[in-house]
């Protein structure tokens, strides 16, 4: 199937997003296949890109109705209702689409013959990394989640000596040693802390170590290595073990920094209320799993709750509180994606094929051509 393409990039409308999908700079490396970028007025403002940069760079600022006429319609966050039900037939969605708890949008897309790109299906392998949404916005989200912590702390996070006396460094434990949990323990020990991090894949031991921090072990009859560099669902019995193993670290942790997750299950429950009971006044734990069931027991989406003292944090979009870096990230690794697409590169009439030998195209294809893509659960 081959399509001639120029691409809608709509002003995002999800509460508390500031992402947008297209940057002057992803704009002119889009330019280049030789394609139409109409961005919707005002889409960059809130990530620090103006219509005059887009301008500048070749795009050309659309209304809302025509940005959504496009055959080809990229963005952030998934389409909400309105939004999906303006797509056009034959027209085509490149966005982040949470596919099992959207389900009914895509029965919609198969009806009304829109085809569907899920960028987080797309697989964790080497060739796919440029496009790889899922991980440049998990590495920002890290890096974000320690400055939340240090500003919920009331104390320093290296050790200092001052005339007026001493601190000592903060304890950071980091659960989940993953994307952002790596991205994590880089800020934390850049910003000085000490810090220990626990991961129930045993080939994260050595990139705990390259970082300066110190890996937790905790012996289990089995790996929870699953594939593509995720975890799998452990054990009621391993599961167990980690959590008398790790009830007392955490309780002595200053500072909390969860991320422990396994794809399209609920987030594994690492901080019980009792430990959260035991951590020193002035702590903080930040609970990055909160949109997918939280890694505490007590951590509410998008709300700061404060027990007996303990602050707990559980922002559900930190990639948004660094829009400019995240929607740059984003919108290269589209450009990345969009390659797969181009054909031919150098020469003639640049067409977009949708090409499902491709593995890439393969897995993130959720709808094509009337048919739902969708693998189970
Ligand atoms: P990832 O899959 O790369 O890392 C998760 C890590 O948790 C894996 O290394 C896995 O082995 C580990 N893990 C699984 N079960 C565990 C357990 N019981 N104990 C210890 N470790 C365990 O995922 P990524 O991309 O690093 O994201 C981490 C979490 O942060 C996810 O829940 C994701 O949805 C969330 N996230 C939240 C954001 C926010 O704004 N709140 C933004 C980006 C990601």
């Amino acid at each position: 199937m081959e399509k001639r393409i120029s691409i809608g990039v709509p002003k995002e409308t999800g509460r508390g997003e500031t992402r947008v999908a297209a940057t002057p700079d992803s704009v002119k490396r889009l330019a280049k296949y030789g394609f139409d970028i109409n961005v919707e007025e005002g889409a960059g403002l809130s990530a620090g890109f103006r219509d005059e940069d887009y301008d500048a760079a070749g795009a050309k600022i659309v209304s809302n109705r025509d940005v959504w006429a496009n055959p080809l319609v990229t963005k952030v966050a998934p389409p909400t209702e309105h939004e999906s039900s303006i797509l056009q037939s034959g027209a085509m969605i490149v966005s982040l689409l949470e596919p099992y708890r959207n389900a009914h949008l895509l029965e919609r897309f198969a009806k009304e013959k829109v085809d569907a790109l899920a960028l987080e299906a797309i697989p964790r392998t080497s060739r796919a990394q440029a496009m790889d949404v899922l991980s440049s916005q998990a590495g920002i989200a890290g890096y974000r989640a320690v400055l939340e912590a240090a500003q919920h702390y009331g104390r320093f996070f290296p050790m200092m000596m001052t005339s007026a006396g001493s601190a000592k460094a903060t304890k950071v434990t980091v659960l989940g040693a993953g994307v952002a949990g790596l991205q994590a323990i880089a800020t934390a020990r850049k910003l000085g802390a000490t810090v220990e991090a626990y991961d129930v894949r045993p080939e994260t031991r050595e990139q705990i170590l390259s970082l300066g921090a110190k890996p937790i072990e905790i012996q289990l009859e089995e790996s929870g290595s699953g594939t593509g560099g995720y975890a799998k669902e452990l054990s009621d019995d391993s599961k167990r073990k980690i959590q008398d193993a790790l009830d007392e670290k955490l309780s002595k942790s200053d500072i909390i920094i969860s991320t422990a997750n396994v794809p399209g299950r609920k987030a594994p429950l690492l901080i019980s209320e009792s430990v959260v009971a035991n951590m020193r006044c002035g702590s903080v734990i930040v609970d990055m799993a909160t949109p997918s069931g939280g890694n505490c027991a007590l951590s509410k989406p998008d709300e700061v709750i404060d027990y007996r003292g303990v602050k707990i944090v559980g922002h559900t979009n930190y990639p948004a509180m660094m829009a400019t870096d995240s929607s740059s990230f984003f919108a290269r690794n589209l450009v990345s994606l969009f390659d797969l697409f181009v054909k031919p590169r150098d020469s003639g009439e640049p067409t977009f094929i949708v090409n499902l030998e491709d593995d890439i195209i393969e897995a993130s294809m959720l709808v094509h051509q009337g048919i739902l893509r969708l693998k189970g659960k």
